[in-house]
C-alpha cells in the first residue's frame, strides 16, 4: 500500500538515537524499525508522517522519550530502554498515559561498580595524574611523585544503596572501608550505617560515592551544602548522572580547596565537560564509560531485545520499570 506524503511505515517500532549494533541490526532486520532522524527539520517531517503509527520506542536511557516527543506519539504503548537509567524519558508522563517502560538492570551492575571503585582509588591515590607525570618526563626531571591519601580502611558513604550501590559497598568492604549510606528508605538487610540525609551522610565520611538513579527526584541532590559537609579532606565519586550533582557548586568547591577531589564518569550536559574541571589536577574525568565493556554492552543489548520481543509477542516486559 502507498500513502500520500511519503513511504509506508515499515512497522510500529521506533528507534531513537544510536544504539548497540546488535540492537540496531535486529531492529532493522527483524522489526523493520523506523528511525527518528537526528536533524530537527527531517524529524518534523518524519513525525508528521509517522508519529501516529509508533507503538514502541527503543532508545538509550539518556536519550529517552522526552515530554515533547511523547506528546507527539499518540499511540505509544511501551518504551524499551537500553541502559538501567531512563532519566531521558518523561517517566511521569508515561505513567499518566499507562505507557510501560523497561530497562536493563543487573547486567551492568558489576561494570559500573568496578568503575566507581577505580574512580575512588584513582582520585585518592592520583594514579591518572601520576601516569601523566611519568609520560611528560617529570619523574626524571623533578624527582618522585608527591605522596597521596590512603584509600583502604576509610569511611565511605554510598548515596543510593540499590544494586549498584551495594556492589560498590561490597568492593569497598574488601578494602576494609567502613560503609555508610543514605537511601530514600533504610535498607533492612544490610549492616551499613544509615544516615537520614545526604548532608548527614557526607559529614560522616571521607568519600561519597553517588549511585542514585537520575531524574527529577534526584536533581542536585548533591548540592553546595552536601559538598561543604564532605569538606576539604573529602572526595566525591559520581557514577550516576551528572544532574545529581550541582556541577557549578562542585567546580567552586574544588577550585576553592573546599573539597579534596572528585572522580567523575558523568556530567550535566554530556559530552560537554566544563573547562574548569578539565583544568583541575585533583579531578579524574571519564567519558561515561561505567557500563562500557564488550561483555556488559552485549548483555544490555540482549536484554533490550528480550524486552522488545516479549512486548511485541504478548505485551509483557522481562525487566519492567515499576
Ligand atoms: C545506564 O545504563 O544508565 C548507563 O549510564 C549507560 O551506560
Amino acid at each position: 500500500p502507498t500513502r500520500p506524503g511519503g513511504p509506508v511505515p515499515r512497522g510500529p517500532v521506533l528507534q531513537i538515537g544510536a544504539l548497540h549494533p546488535l540492537v540496531e541490526d535486529t531492529l532493522t532486520a527483524e522489526h523493520s524499525a523506523l528511525r527518528l532522524p537526528a536533524d530537527p527539520d527531517d524529524r518534523e517531517d518524519f513525525l508528521d508522517r509517522h508519529a501516529g503509527e509508533v507503538r514502541v520506542a527503543v532508545c538509550s536511557g539518556r536519550t529517552g522519550v522526552d515530554r515533547e516527543l511523547m506528546g507527539r506519539l499518540p499511540r505509544l504503548e511501551a518504551v524499551v530502554h537500553f541502559g538501567v537509567g531512563y532519566d531521558g524519558t518523561d517517566a511521569a508522563g508515561a505513567a499518566a498515559r499507562g505507557i510501560r517502560m523497561s530497562n536493563t538492570p543487573d547486567v551492568l551492575t558489576d561494570a559500573v561498580a568496578d568503575t566507581a571503585l577505580a574512580l575512588y582509588l584513582d582520585v585518592l591515590r592520583r594514579f591518572s595524574a601520576a601516569d601523566r607525570f611519568v609520560r611528560r618526563g617529570a619523574w626524571e626531571t623533578t624527582g618522585n611523585y608527591p605522596l597521596t591519601v590512603h584509600a583502604s580502611g576509610r569511611r565511605v558513604g554510598i548515596l543510593g544503596l540499590g544494586r549498584i550501590g551495594r556492589a560498590v559497598a561490597h568492593r569497598l568492604t574488601a578494602l576494609g572501608c567502613e560503609i555508610h549510606y543514605h537511601n530514600r528508605r533504610p535498607v533492612p538487610d544490610v549492616e551499613h550505617r544509615y544516615h537520614g540525609s545526604p548532608a548527614e551522610l557526607a559529614a560522616a565520611v571521607d568519600a561519597l560515592v553517588v549511585a542514585v538513579p537520575g531524574g527529577p527526584d534526584s536533581a542536585a541532590l548533591v548540592d553546595a551544602a552536601v559538598l561543604d559537609a564532605l569538606g576539604p579532606h573529602g572526595f566525591l565519586v559520581n557514577v550516576a548522572r551528572g544532574a545529581v550533582v550541582d556541577e557549578a557548586a562542585l567546580v567552586a568547591a574544588l577550585e576553592d580547596g573546599r573539597l579534596a577531589g572528585a572522580g567523575l564518569d558523568v556530567y550535566r550536559a554530556e559530552p560537554h565537560v566544563p573547562a574548569p574541571l578539565r583544568r583541575l589536577e585533583n579531578v579524574v574525568l571519564l567519558p561515561h564509560v561505567g557500563s562500557a565493556t564488550v561483555q556488559t554492552r552485549r548483555a544490555m543489548a540482549e536484554l533490550t531485545l528480550r524486552n522488545l520481543r516479549s512486548w511485541l509477542a504478548d505485551g509483557t516486559l522481562v525487566t519492567p520499570v515499576d
